[in-house]
C-alpha cells in the first residue's frame, strides 16, 4: 500500500514538474503584445536608378525644379521635408502613408498621431505640388513616395547637404501605419539606449546612424510647446537661454535645432553638443555615451566622414519597406487620398 502511494506521488511529481514550464510560459500566450515583436521593415525590393527612364526620365529635374522654387521663397520648408520623409519611413518603410487623410485610427490619420505633432503643413502641401506638376508632364506615373524621397534629397542639397543615392521604385501604401509602429519613432525624453534600441529595432541601424542622421536637426525648429519637459534640464547659462526663449511668448513659439547655423545642413550640430548646446535632450545625450561620443567628435572632426555617414544612412532610411513589402499603387487624385477602388494598381 505504501509502495503505490509513493510511486503515486512520484508519478504526480513528475507530471507536475512537466506542467511547470508550460505553467510560467502560460502568461505570454494569453497577454499577447500588441506591437507585433517582428521587424516591421526590410530593404525595398525593386528600387532602381533608372526606374522613370521609361514612365518619366525627366523627374528628379522636374522635382527638383519645385523644390528650388519653393525654398527660394521659404527656405525652412527643407527642415520639414527631412522631418516628414523620417516620419514616413521609420515606422512602415516608405510609403507615403504619412501623407494619407487619415480615417480608420483612434486619432484619425497618421499626422493626427502624437509623435508626428508639428510635421510643417507648408512642407505637406509642397509635396502635393510636386505630385500635381509631376503628374500633369508624365501622367500618374510616379509615387508620392517617391516624390517624398526625392524632394528630400533635393532639400538637403539645397541647405548646404551633398547629394546621395535616391533609387526609385517605391508604391504608395494605402493603409496608415500602425500606431504601434508610429509610436516606434524615438521621443525626444528617451535616453540613448533606447533611441539606440528603437533604430535597431529596424534591424539595418545602429549607433553610426543615430548619431549620422541626427545631424538632420543641423536645420529646422522645434516648437516650444512640444518639448517642454524634453528640455535640457541641467543648470548651465545654455539650458537656461533655452528656457528663457521658450517661456516668452505662447506655444507657437519656436527654438532653432542648431543654435549656431539653424539654415545650413553641416557638422556644426556636433560642435554644439560638444560645447553643450544641443537643444534637445537625446542631442545633448549623444555626447555623453561612449557607444555615440566618439562619432560625435569624428563627425565634427571630419565633415566629409558625416557626409558620407549620412548620405548612407539616409540611403538606407529610403530603402526601408513595410511588412506587407513594397505593394500599393501610384496615388492618381492626390499624396493624401488612396486611390478610388477601381483604378486600384
Ligand atoms: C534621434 C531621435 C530623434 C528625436 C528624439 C527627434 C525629435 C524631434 C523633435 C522633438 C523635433 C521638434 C518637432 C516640433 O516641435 O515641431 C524634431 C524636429 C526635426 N527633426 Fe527630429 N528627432 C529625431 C531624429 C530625427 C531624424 C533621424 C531626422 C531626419 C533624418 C530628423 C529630422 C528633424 C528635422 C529636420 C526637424 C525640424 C523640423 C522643422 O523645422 O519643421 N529628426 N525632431
Amino acid at each position: 500500500m505504501a509502495r503505490r502511494r509513493t510511486a503515486m506521488l512520484v508519478a504526480l511529481g513528475l507530471v507536475a514538474l512537466l506542467l511547470l514550464p508550460a505553467a510560467f510560459s502560460a502568461p505570454s500566450l494569453i497577454y499577447m503584445p500588441t506591437d507585433v515583436p517582428v521587424n516591421p521593415v526590410s530593404f525595398a525590393r525593386g528600387l532602381t536608378l533608372d526606374y522613370y527612364d521609361e514612365l518619366c526620365p525627366d523627374v528628379r529635374d522636374l522635382v527638383r525644379a519645385v523644390v528650388l522654387d519653393a525654398l527660394g521663397e521659404d527656405m525652412s520648408i527643407a527642415a520639414g521635408l527631412l522631418r516628414i520623409f523620417f516620419h514616413d519611413c521609420f515606422p512602415q518603410g516608405c510609403d507615403a502613408s504619412i501623407l494619407l487623410n487619415g480615417t480608420g485610427t483612434p486619432f484619425g490619420g497618421e499626422q493626427q498621431m502624437p509623435p508626428n505633432r508639428g510635421l510643417q503643413p507648408k512642407a505637406l502641401q509642397l509635396i502635393e505640388e510636386i505630385r500635381a506638376k509631376v503628374h500633369a508632364v508624365c501622367g500618374p506615373t510616379v509615387s508620392c513616395a517617391d516624390i517624398t524621397s526625392l524632394a528630400t534629397h533635393d532639400a538637403v542639397v539645397a541647405s548646404g547637404g551633398k547629394p546621395y543615392y535616391v533609387p526609385l521604385g517605391r508604391m504608395d501604401s494605402r493603409r496608415a501605419a500602425a500606431w504601434s509602429y508610429v509610436y516606434d519613432l524615438p521621443h525626444f525624453t528617451a535616453d540613448i539606449s533606447d533611441v539606440i534600441a528603437t533604430f535597431r529595432s529596424r534591424r539595418y541601424f545602429d549607433a553610426t546612424d543615430v548619431v549620422a542622421l541626427s545631424g538632420a536637426h543641423s536645420i529646422g525648429k522645434a516648437h516650444c510647446s512640444t518639448f517642454t519637459g524634453g528640455f535640457r534640464k541641467e543648470d548651465s547659462d545654455f539650458a537656461e537661454k533655452l528656457r528663457r526663449n521658450c517661456t516668452n511668448g505662447g506655444d507657437d513659439r519656436m527654438q532653432y535645432l542648431d543654435v549656431n547655423t539653424p539654415h545650413v545642413l553641416d557638422n556644426v550640430y556636433y560642435h554644439n553638443l560638444k560645447e553643450g548646446k544641443g537643444v534637445l535632450a537625446t542631442d545633448q545625450l549623444l555626447n555623453g555615451d561612449d557607444r555615440t561620443k566618439w562619432l560625435v567628435d569624428g563627425f565634427a572632426d571630419d565633415e566629409w566622414w558625416f557626409w558620407n555617414q549620412f548620405g548612407t544612412s539616409m540611403r538606407k532610411m529610403g530603402m526601408l519597406e513595410g511588412y506587407f513589402g513594397n505593394v500599393g499603387e501610384v496615388r492618381h487624385v492626390s499624396c493624401s487620398q488612396r486611390n478610388p477602388p477601381a483604378s486600384t494598381a
